[in-house]
């Protein structure tokens, strides 16, 4: 396949044979990151800026150390210490970092459709690290990667996605990766936070923790986006956590090879109990490494390697 985008906005319109290029790619990007020596020469020279309006532990790190493993000079925006709060405009601040000439911009945003109004205005190529509650496109892939790695496959799995799926941009992500490669989707929470018009999407809607989680291959568990959750969507947390709570009585209901994944952070003792979050089961920590090689493979696509990283 030969790779033609200039920007990876959203999975929306990504086809299975792009999904499994970039997975092919971040494959070759993982052997790299087994060797001694975790860098290879393949973006010397090209530039990534992590344009990051909102905060991040996991993505804005990963973005971080795959460009540095590609030779790639990475360089962090942080708004809070940004001219934005003199009142610099988004696209000011995009337009003046693309004047500095860098190859890629990495973006997070907390309006829906912010890389993609970018992408619209500047000449390099935007990477979205997560719109609103839109889309985070390099999750979506790091899971599907995550879940091939553990089971091999993602046709027929039953994937249970349990939380506040209404406001959660790794869910619209998810439900391109995971569904569109076949897996069996159910969404769980809270009615007010999984409409029952989700199921225009194709996954299943269920507001019984019990009926998501029995024989799931995959337990995939979110946290309360408070970010965005302004309105009392529940009564109260102990509640939320009672009947949308992961713990081990209901995730022996699961196949017994079943896997724990949360994009992170994780709210322990809400979604997720201490035990679980740490049990042999959780490939949360895997999540997060298949992220460097994913992230890696992205901007290697965008920034003009060929396929042969080494
Ligand atoms: N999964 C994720 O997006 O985590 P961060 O918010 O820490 O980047």
């Amino acid at each position: 396949m030969e790779w033609r985008r200039r920007h990876v906005l959203g999975l929306s319109d990504f086809s299975p044979e792009e999904m499994e290029f970039v997975i092919d790619t971040a494959r070759s990007m993982e052997e790299v990151l087994t060797r001694d020596i975790k860098k290879v020469p393949a973006l010397r020279g090209k530039t990534v800026v992590n344009l990051f309006f909102e905060s991040s532990t996991r993505t804005r790190t990963s973005f971080e150390i795959a460009g540095k493993r590609l030779s790639a000079d990475v360089v962090n925006f942080t708004s809070s210490s940004s001219s934005t709060t003199k009142g610099e405009t988004l696209l000011d601040t995009a337009r003046n970092i693309e004047s500095m000439k860098p190859n890629v911009l990495v973006v997070r945003h907390s309006a829906s459709g912010a890389a993609r109004f970018l992408s619209q205005h500047v000449g390099c190529s935007v990477i979205n690290a997560g719109d609103g509650a839109n889309e985070h496109p390099s999750q979506g892939l790091l899971d599907l990667y995550t879940i091939l790695k553990a089971k091999g496959k993602i046709a027929g799995l039953k994937i249970a996605i349990v939380g506040d799926i209404l406001h959660s941009r790794v869910v619209g992500s998810d439900l391109h990766s995971l569904g569109r490669m076949g897996a069996k989707l159910w969404l769980c929470g809270p009615a007010t936070m999984v409409p029952k018009a989700l199921e225009k999407t194709g996954a299943r809607v269920t507001w019984n923790m019990r009926e998501a989680v029995k024989d799931a291959d995959v337990v995939m568990m979110l946290r309360i986006q408070s970010e965005r959750t302004k309105s009392p969507w529940f009564p109260s947390i102990r509640e939320y956590s009672r009947n949308f709570g992961l713990n081990r009585a209901l995730f022996s209901l699961a196949k017994d090879d079943a896997i724990i994944m949360h994009p992170g952070p994780i709210n322990r003792g809400v979604e997720l109990s201490d035990e679980l979050a740490d049990c042999a089961s959780s490939v949360v920590l895997d999540q997060v490494a298949s992220g460097v090689a994913v992230r890696m493979a992205l901007l290697y696509l965008l920034a003009g390697g060929s396929h042969a990283a080494h």
